[in-house]
């Protein structure tokens, strides 16, 4: 099988060592790979294969292109090329994925040829795969993950190791589990793209990732890390859906969860997919979610799928948009902190709106209350009303899931 690669960043490079290390079991040739600036890669391997012009990769025969680029430009169009030109496609690229799928997928079918994108979603963790063709016996009711390595890298830095939130971001961009924009990461958006295609192929309807609630760890502090701590929780951006009379309820959003719970085991760059099918119940996929090799396995696998002519359907893309509720009636907890407020009188309504509370903090220039209530919109009720009655400027709420 001849392979044209485009990109040799962390992912290409991981792709070229695994191809590489498993040379004698499997017969990949790599003909051409793409990169912007060759002077970057002087002393990396296959360095006569690099070149600047894509022209090069589509002309010398490929059987499949492997794109490892990265956003939406040029890979879409790369990518439509090769579809159009009967080329197989391997892409680990969520972002083309969560906002093409629906044409790709088409262009794909109308041309015979594959595409497939294991690495899109949890790096190594093969997790589409058994999604789609060993869960097929399966209606799928709920998913709740972490899907980003480098914001659980930062949460986990900043709660184990009490680092800042600037200086676990640096190490998490020099391991290359960042985005090239890392904002992708710590707004959430990479985890609800994720999420997004998790939850298209579970549910086998179009779940579009901008219909998602969305909120990133940015506003995550030291302090945060000590009321997770003094409740037994650690904090986590999570990616939770349900599918309930052709409903999508979906979020992504940092959240606290118990020290015994299953997430709270799930450390730095690794990631881990829980799904719940009626069949078979409730099933968890760990492992690194990003870095070159894990990810460089993931796409491995795919070309391995090509070559050995496995095809699954994967049509859900092309169907229409489902309908997305942004906020989950349960009973739930919060965290909320208030600062520069009136602490009297936001305990005054948070006793006559919630079930029950605990204070956390009232001694510094902050209030912080642990609330137990029926459901978010109860508690986001209460602090209209003492947001409309002027009795704090700001305040951060953090649920608790169990
Ligand atoms: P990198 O930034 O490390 O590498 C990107 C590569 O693409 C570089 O070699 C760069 O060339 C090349 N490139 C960028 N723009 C162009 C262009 N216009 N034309 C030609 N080549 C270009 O990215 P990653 O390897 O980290 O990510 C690649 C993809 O894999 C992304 O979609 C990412 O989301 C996904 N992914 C990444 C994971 C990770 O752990 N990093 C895990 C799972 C998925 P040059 O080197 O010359 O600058
Ligand atoms: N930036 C992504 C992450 C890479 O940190 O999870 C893997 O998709």
């Amino acid at each position: 099988m001849r392979i044209g690669i485009l990109g040799y960043g962390t992912v290409g490079s991981g792709l070229v060592d695994v191809i590489d290390n498993n040379k004698s079991k499997r017969d990949i040739e790599i003909v051409k790979i793409l990169v912007k600036d060759k002077s970057k890669h002087k002393d990396k391997k296959y360095f006569d294969k690099l070149t600047t012009n894509i022209d090069d990769v589509f002309n010398n025969n490929i059987d499949v292109l492997v794109e490892l680029i990265g956003g939406l430009n040029p890979s879409l169009e790369y990518i439509k090329r090769a579809l159009s030109s009967k080329i197989h496609v391997v892409t680990a690229n969520k972002d083309l994925l969560a906002e093409h799928g629906n044409e790709l997928v088409e262009l794909s079918n109308k041309n015979n040829v594959n595409i497939k994108f294991e690495a899109s979603v949890g790096g190594g963790i093969p997790v589409l795969k058994p999604l789609i063709e060993s869960l097929e016996g399966n209606s799928i009711d709920s998913i709740y993950a972490i899907l980003n390595g480098t914001t659980n890298f930062i949460l986990s830095k900043m709660y184990n190791e009490s680092l800042s939130y600037d200086d676990a971001l640096k190490q998490a961009q020099i391991l290359g589990f960042a985005e090239a924009n890392p904002d992708s990461d710590v707004l959430g958006y990479d985890a609800a793209r994720k999420l997004s295609i998790l939850s298209t192929l579970a549910y086998n309807n179009r779940v579009y990732w901008k219909d998602l609630y969305l909120e990133g760890i940015t506003d995550i502090d030291a302090k945060d890390m000590e009321y997770a701590k003094q409740l037994n929780c650690k904090i986590k951006l999570v990616g939770q859906s349900r599918y309930e009379d052709d409903v999508v309820s979906a979020s992504v959003r940092p959240v606290l969860v118990g020290n015994e719970s299953i997430l709270a085991m799930v450390d730095n760059e690794f990631n881990i997919v829980v799904v719940n099918g009626d069949s078979v119940g409730e099933l968890s996929f760990v492992g690194k979610g990003a870095g070159k090799l894990a990810t460089g396995s993931a796409v491995y696998s795919d070309l391995l799928d090509i070559l050995d002519n496995r095809s699954a359907s994967i049509n859900s893309f092309t169907k229409s948009r489902v309908k997305v509720n942004k906020i989950v009636k349960n009973k739930c907890s919060a965290l909320l902190r208030f600062k520069d407020c009136q602490k009297d009188e936001i305990i005054h309504v948070i006793k006559e709106c919630m079930q029950n509370y605990d204070i956390l903090n009232d001694d510094d220039d902050e209030l912080a209350i642990m609330v137990h209530a029926n459901s978010e919109y109860e508690i986001n009720n209460s602090l209209c009303v003492i947001k409309d009655k002027g009795y704090c400027v700001g305040v951060n709420k953090l649920l608790k899931i169990s």
